[in-house]
C-alpha cells in the first residue's frame, strides 16, 4: 500500500478525490516543468529569409536586394550570412512594402480600415477534443504572421489556449484576470483592457482563462432571477459588450469556447460575426454534432426572442485531425459535404504527430523550425494549416469586401 492509499482509507470521498487531483497535478507540473520551466519566458524564434519571403509573398532574391540596398528592416546575419527576421521586423517589412507598392498595400499590410468592421470568430462545438483550441491557436498565430492585430479570448475554464501562450492558469492568472472580470454582474467588474495581456507572439494579445470563468455559469441564473439591469446588460450581450470596449485595437478576435453550451458559449455565439464548428470525422462526433446544432439553434432562438440578433457573416464546419487516407473518415467527410455543401471548409486540418507532439510541450509548429521537427512532417502539417488559415483569410476579405 502506498502513502496515498493508506491515507485515503481514513478520509472521506471528497478528500480522496482532492488528494488524487493534487497528486496528479503535482506530477503533471513536474513533467511540464521539465519540458518548459515556469521561469522560462516564452519568446518567439526568428524567421529565415526564405520563410519571410513565403509569409510576406515576395521573392527571397528581392529581400536580399533590399537588405543590400539598406532598405526596410535590417535582418540579423547568422552563420554564413544567413539572414533572419524577428516578427516585429516582418511587420516593419510589411509596412515598408505597403509604402513603396501602394497598389498592393492591403496585400502586404492587411489591417482593417476604419470602414471595415472588427471580426469576431468563435470556434465552438460541445464535443470535447474536436480541436477547438488547436484551431484557435493556429488561426490566431497564422493571422498574426499575416500582419493582423489579433485578440485571442480563452473562454474555457480549462484554459488550454492560455497555457499554449505560456500563461499557466493556476499560477499566472490571478483573480479577476479572465474574461469573467470584464463581464461579471457585481461591482467588482473591471474593464476589458484590464484583462487583456500581451503575448510573446507579436500581434497577439490574450484574455487568459482559468476556473474563475465558471463563476459566470453560476452567477447568471441568479442575476436572471433578480430580473434587473438594462437590456444591454443581459447575460448573452456581455461578451460582445466587453469586446466592443477594445474594438479599435484589433482586426480579428478569436474566441476558443469550452466544450459545453453554457452561458459563456451563448455570450460568444452572440458576440460572433463568424463561427467555425470543428469536427473530428468520426461517426460518434458527427452524431453529437447534430445534437450540438439542434441545441445551438434552440439557444439562438432564445437569444433572438430576448431581442438579440445573430447575423453571422459565415458559419463553417472545419474537419479536424483528419487522416485523408482513412476510408471511414473519407466517407464521413463525404457525408458532411453532401449535407452541408459549401458550409464545410474545402481545406481540412490533417492529423499530424508533429502538431500533437508540439502541443505536448505547449508549442505550435509556427514556433518550431523545420529542422526541429523533420522537413517532410513539418511541411505536410504546415501545408494543411496554411490552407485552413488561407480559407479563413478569404472569408475575412469577403466580409470586408476586399
Ligand atoms: N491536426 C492535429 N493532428 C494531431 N493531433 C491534433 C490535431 N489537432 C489537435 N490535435 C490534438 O488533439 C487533442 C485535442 O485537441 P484540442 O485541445 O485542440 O481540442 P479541443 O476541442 O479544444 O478540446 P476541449 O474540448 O477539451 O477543449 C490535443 O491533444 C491536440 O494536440
Ligand atoms: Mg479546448
Amino acid at each position: 500500500m502506498n502513502v496515498i492509499d493508506r491515507h485515503i482509507k481514513k478520509t472521506s470521498t471528497s478528500a480522496h478525490i482532492t488528494q488524487r487531483a493534487e497528486a496528479l497535478s503535482a506530477r503533471l507540473r513536474a513533467v511540464g516543468e521539465r519540458a518548459f520551466p515556469p521561469t522560462a519566458q516564452k519568446t518567439l524564434r526568428s524567421f529565415s529569409s526564405g520563410e519571410v519571403a513565403e509569409i510576406v509573398g515576395v521573392s527571397d532574391g528581392y529581400l536580399r536586394q533590399l537588405s543590400i540596398d539598406g532598405l526596410g528592416p535590417m535582418p540579423d546575419l547568422g552563420n554564413g550570412g544567413r539572414r533572419s527576421y524577428s516578427l516585429e521586423q516582418i511587420n516593419e517589412l510589411r509596412q515598408y512594402l505597403a509604402s513603396v507598392r501602394p497598389k498592393e498595400a492591403t496585400r502586404f499590410f492587411p489591417r482593417r480600415r476604419n470602414d471595415e468592421k472588427l471580426q469576431v470568430i468563435t470556434v465552438a462545438n460541445f464535443k470535447g477534443g474536436s480541436a477547438k483550441t488547436t484551431t484557435s491557436l493556429y488561426l490566431a498565430q497564422g493571422l498574426a504572421l499575416q500582419g493582423y492585430r489579433v485578440l485571442a479570448i480563452d473562454l474555457d475554464p480549462q484554459a488550454s489556449l492560455s497555457a499554449m501562450f505560456g500563461y499557466q492558469p493556476e499560477f499566472d492568472v490571478a483573480e479577476n484576470a479572465t474574461l469573467y472580470g470584464a463581464i461579471r454582474y457585481d461591482d467588482q467588474r473591471v474593464t476589458m483592457k484590464d484583462v487583456i495581456r500581451p503575448t510573446y507572439f507579436t500581434g497577439i494579445s490574450i484574455v487568459p482563462g482559468n476556473l474563475e470563468l465558471m463563476e459566470f455559469e453560476h452567477q447568471t441564473p441568479r442575476f436572471m432571477l433578480q430580473k434587473r439591469g438594462r437590456p444591454e446588460d443581459l447575460f448573452f450581450r456581455r461578451v460582445a459588450g466587453a469586446i466592443a470596449q477594445v474594438e479599435d485595437d484589433f482586426d480579428v478576435v478569436v474566441v476558443d469556447c469550452p466544450p459545453q453550451l453554457g452561458f459563456l458559449t451563448m455570450g460568444a455565439l452572440n458576440a460572433a460575426t463568424g463561427m467555425i464548428v470543428t469536427v473530428h470525422p468520426q461517426m460518434v462526433d458527427v452524431a453529437s454534432m447534430s445534437q450540438f446544432l439542434l441545441m445551438t439553434s434552440d439557444l439562438v432562438s432564445i437569444i433572438e426572442e430576448a431581442g438579440g440578433r445573430l447575423d453571422y457573416d459565415f458559419l463553417r464546419f472545419l474537419v479536424t485531425r483528419h487522416d485523408p487516407r482513412d476510408v471511414p473518415e473519407q466517407e464521413i467527410v463525404g457525408l458532411m459535404r453532401d449535407v452541408f455543401g459549401s458550409d464545410v471548409m474545402a481545406a481540412t486540418a490533417w492529423k499530424s504527430t508533429a502538431i500533437a507532439n508540439a502541443g505536448l510541450t505547449k508549442q505550435s509548429l509556427y514556433e518550431l523550425t523545420r529542422g526541429a521537427v523533420g522537413r517532410s512532417t513539418y511541411d505536410r502539417a504546415m501545408e494543411s494549416i496554411n490552407a485552413v488559415n488561407q480559407e479563413v483569410v478569404e472569408l475575412l476579405n469577403e466580409v470586408w469586401q476586399r
